[in-house]
């Protein structure tokens, strides 16, 4: 779904814009002046801006060039009065799109949004193609090359360049926490410290003195003050993963950090600010633990900002190939010895299911690696779920 910020201070041509556009299925955010939509633009992701040039706080061009820095894939349209039509000329100048004067008519806006939002389609596609070959570094090794993959870059690219919260859903082994490594060393903050906290591996009495820090003699043993993991990622980003296990009691403590952006440490009385991103991940239904009472709602919704699903590894598996290439260059940097895997192997792989996704795949090789003969991988060495018997011509593929 397309996601349009609507700016203006007019409330009328606000109200004309969102019943028009609500009709094409667009979602609409509005917003009534400069500084606000600034802030929107930091919080969430946006696939067309549509703003008037004079806006109280800061101004239409102002809001042009600053989100041409926050999300550079925004296509923004201009919005002026006949009179101020200079202004338009040097917003196109400045990187918008298109502009329209009031009043306009309704087929011209529509025309112009759609235009908008398939060049903003095509650049970023362009952009992606040209990336491709390098992604796996740029995202920090993140293989594969499969449209349902391509998105999740996009979306990386995309919210890297916000602070939005981020919620990553996907089942096990898909390459959650690698996303949100993604997200962080391609956002602003690459410089600053990425930490992830397993709130399942956590003692539920723990993960508030973990997470918040505490004061001397907040507890017995709290000899000294220590800082908690919000303030330790400060600046950074801290990944809460499998936050379906986090007790409700944090959830709430948790919500209002979010809503405050300050937290207080454990037995302490003074508020202390934190910039720090966050990003959750679960493999779990959050929705049903909503729905049986075990998840927070309001704060549901504050993590799913943007929500982003990684694709399980049977939905793509023309990236198989390319993982093993890149688990068995991993195995060779580790162990200093190459190993060379029979295409048939490779049919093979593609065909299984994986219910454990990438990381038994990952298991998979390091084991087939490790025990095969002569240093190459054959389709006798696969275990029986996955071998697939087929006759017909051995080929040795090297990689
Ligand atoms: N696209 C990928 N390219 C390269 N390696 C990957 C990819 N996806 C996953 N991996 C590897 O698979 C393993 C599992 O990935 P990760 O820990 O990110 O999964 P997860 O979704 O967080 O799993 P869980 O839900 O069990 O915590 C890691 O070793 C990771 O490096
Ligand atoms: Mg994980």
């Amino acid at each position: 779904m397309r996601k349009i910020l609507i700016v203006d201070d007019e409330l009328s041509i606000i109200e004309v814009l969102k019943r028009l556009l609500a009709k094409e299925g667009y979602v609409l955010v509005t917003s009534l002046d400069g500084n606000d939509a600034r802030n929107k633009l930091k919080e969430e992701v946006f696939d067309l801006m549509i703003t008037d040039v004079r806006l109280p706080g800061v101004d239409g061009l102002t809001l042009l060039k600053e989100a041409r820095q926050l999300q550079s894939h925004l296509a923004v349209i201009m919005m002026t009065a006949y009179a101020d039509v200079d202004n338009a000329v040097l917003a196109m100048k400045n990187g918008a799109f298109d502009y329209i004067t009031k009043p306009f008519k309704f087929d011209e806006i529509l025309l112009t949004v759609q235009r908008a939002l398939s060049y903003e389609e095509a650049l970023a596609e362009n952009e992606m193609l040209r990336s491709r070959l390098t992604t796996k570094f740029h995202f920090n090794l993140i293989v594969g090359d499969s449209d349902p993959m391509v998105q999740v870059y996009r979306m990386i690219e995309k919210v890297a360049k916000t602070n939005s919260t981020v919620l990553i859903t996907g089942e096990s082994g898909t390459g959650k926490e690698l996303v949100a490594k993604g997200i962080h060393n391609s956002s602003p903050r690459h410089s600053h410290p990425f930490i992830t906290l397993n709130c399942a591996a956590m003692p539920d009495a723990l993960l508030e003195s973990e997470l918040f820090g505490y004061v001397k003699g907040a507890f017995t043993g709290a000899t000294q003050d220590r800082k908690g993991l919000f303030e330790t990622a400060d600046k950074g980003t801290l990944l809460l993963d499998e936050i379906s296990t986090m007790p409700v009691n944090m959830q709430s403590k948790l919500l209002r950090v979010l809503q405050e952006k300050e937290i207080r440490r454990v037995g302490g009385t003074s508020s202390i600010p934190v910039n720090t991103r966050i990003i959750a991940a679960t493999n779990e239904n959050l929705e049903k633990k909503i729905r049986g009472g075990k998840f927070r709602e309001d704060l549901y919704y504050r993590l799913s900002v943007i929500p982003l699903e990684i694709p399980p590894l049977r939905n793509r598996r023309e990236d198989i190939p390319l993982l093993v290439s890149h688990f068995l260059d991993l195995f060779k940097k580790e162990n200093s010895r190459s190993v060379d895997i029979s295409s048939q192997v490779v049919e093979s792989l593609k065909e299984y299911s994986w219910p454990g996704n990438v990381r038994e795949l990952e298991n998979i090789l390091k084991r087939l690696a490790t025990l095969c003969e002569n240093n190459i991988i054959r389709i006798e060495d696969l275990p029986p779920a996955i071998m697939k018997k087929k006759k017909g011509v051995k080929h040795v593929k090297n990689f």
